[in-house]
């Protein structure tokens, strides 16, 4: 075998993290939560979780990555069993893989939409719409399968063309456009929306620190927010730490992430809040805000058009970034297994992932089908069993079993190596987190998830 490779630097390797952490969480998923939260209140709890279980999390997650130098599966395997510790370890690693081939179809078709939204606001269909016209016309589309499934596929052949050319020609190449690319659009979102008045209102909304409205549902999604923003438990960022140069910081090159991711959320936020404020819309109508209240904001506004676009484009970048990083591991894991060269590899997984979001793309039409879990009904087919399993059970999952292995079976000393900086204060904090804190947290978001709590 060839050897393995590496990002090209440390520069090289924040972006591809940030890239793979900034996602339709931040850009959807934050400022949705925002809204119905409690503003800044719920800001502060949610930068509480990123700094007590996000950071600690993804310093582990990348510190087993560099050090296995191997694919989630194998490398667990590697590690536990040089420390003496049960070879069985892989199944974490797997149960990762097995993650990112759920979230991957669910990701696909929600990129689907928002192909087909920038197309539609491009081209003045959305002008002037109403918001009872918004809602149909999102309900139209997610149970169109014709229209989906030719989004669903673009997304996915040109994820696989990315991931069949490897760390640096394919993915490094990659997110050297797309993040600088993703930090522009908001920028730029960000400058327009400041032009009015509104920005005024939005502020006022985020500062008001509603604390009442961060109700333990509240914290609750916040911690899982974290979790889901920051990518953990999956072995993504594993992959990417695996590919990080021995002698590039760590703490240094996660802190950077954590950071960017941050504040591309509350940029998000602050671009978002006053487009819908202008056009005298709540930002707390939850999931519909990006698909069904933003259109209808676009609509109204002068330059709505090119503004409409800008934001379904940044949704698009922020998605398809993330999407590489939910390819890798697998293709890693394939092409490290022995069984496939590169371009195989990324083919057999976006075949696979191209066959489940089939099933996605039918979720809400001829397959979907009801259900009940924890004590919810749900009627997204699929879509919803995909996204159950993987955001409420195998992540979670995911995390502990990373904050175990890097806390518990995995020597203090070889974790104070990996991570640099020798045993210091900042070193016993993190051990400290990651032993003791952490995994009650995510057991915690586990059974909140599960409806235990
Ligand atoms: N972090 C991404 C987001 O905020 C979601 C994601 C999770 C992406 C896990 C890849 C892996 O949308």
């Amino acid at each position: 075998m060839s050897a393995r490779e590496q990002w090209s630097s440390r520069t090289a390797f924040v972006l591809a993290a940030v890239g793979a952490t900034v996602g339709i969480g931040n850009i959807w998923r934050f400022p949705y939560l925002v809204g119905e939260y409690g503003g800044a209140a719920f800001i502060l709890v949610y930068l509480g979780c990123l700094a007590v279980f996000g950071l600690p999390l993804m310093i582990a997650e990348v510190a087993i990555g560099r050090r296995s130098r191997l694919n989630p599966v194998h490398g667990f395997r590697y590690l536990a069993t040089e420390t003496s510790g049960s070879p069985a370890w892989l199944l974490a690693g797997l149960m990762g893989i097995v993650a990112t081939l759920c979230i991957l179809p669910l990701y696909s078709v929600v990129a689907g939409w928002t192909m087909a939204y920038l197309v539609r606001t491009a081209s003045g269909i959305l002008v002037g719409v109403t918001g009872d016209g918004a809602r149909s016309i999102f309900n139209a589309l997610i149970s169109d399968p014709e229209k989906l499934f030719g989004w669903h596929t673009l997304f996915i052949v040109s994820l696989t063309l990315v991931a069949a050319r490897g760390v640096r020609q394919g993915l490094e190449r990659a997110v050297r456009v797309l993040v600088p690319g993703l930090f522009l659009i908001l920028l730029s979102l960000l400058a327009y929306s400041w032009g009015g008045d509104a920005l005024q209102r939005a502020l006022d909304f985020m500062l008001a620190a509603d604390f009442e409205a961060v109700t333990m549902a509240g914290m609750l999604a916040a911690m899982s927010q974290a979790f889901f923003t920051l990518s953990l438990g999956m072995g993504a960022l594993m992959i990417y730490g695996s590919y990080l140069p021995g002698d590039a910081s760590i703490i240094r090159s996660t802190a950077s992430v954590v950071l960017i991711d941050t504040l591309m959320a509350i940029m998000a936020v602050l671009a978002v809040f006053p487009i819908v404020f202008s056009s005298g819309l709540s930002v707390a109508e939850g999931p519909g805000l990006v698909f069904q209240t933003l259109p209808v904001a676009f609509g109204r506004m002068g330059g709505g058009m090119i503004l409409g676009s800008a934001f379904f484009l940044l949704l698009l970048f922020a998605a398809w970034s993330s999407g590489l990083s939910l390819m890798e591991p697998a293709v890693a894991w394939l092409v490290e297994s022995g069984v496939l060269g590169r371009g195989w590899a990324a083919v057999v997984v976006g075949l696979i992932v191209w066959l489940l979001g089939i099933g996605v793309v039918m979720s809400f039409s001829a397959w979907s089908f009801e259900f009940t879990f924890a004590d919810e009904v749900r009627t997204g087919g699929l879509f919803d069993v995909l996204d159950i399993l993987s955001a409420s059970i195998l992540l979670p999952l995911g995390g502990l079993a990373v904050a175990l292995f890097a806390g518990r079976t995995l020597s203090r000393k070889l974790m104070a190596e990996e991570i640099g900086g020798g045993e210091g204060l900042g070193f016993w904090v993190w051990y400290g987190l990651i032993k003791y804190v952490v995994p009650v947290g995510v057991v915690v978001i586990l059974l909140r998830a599960v409806g235990g709590i």
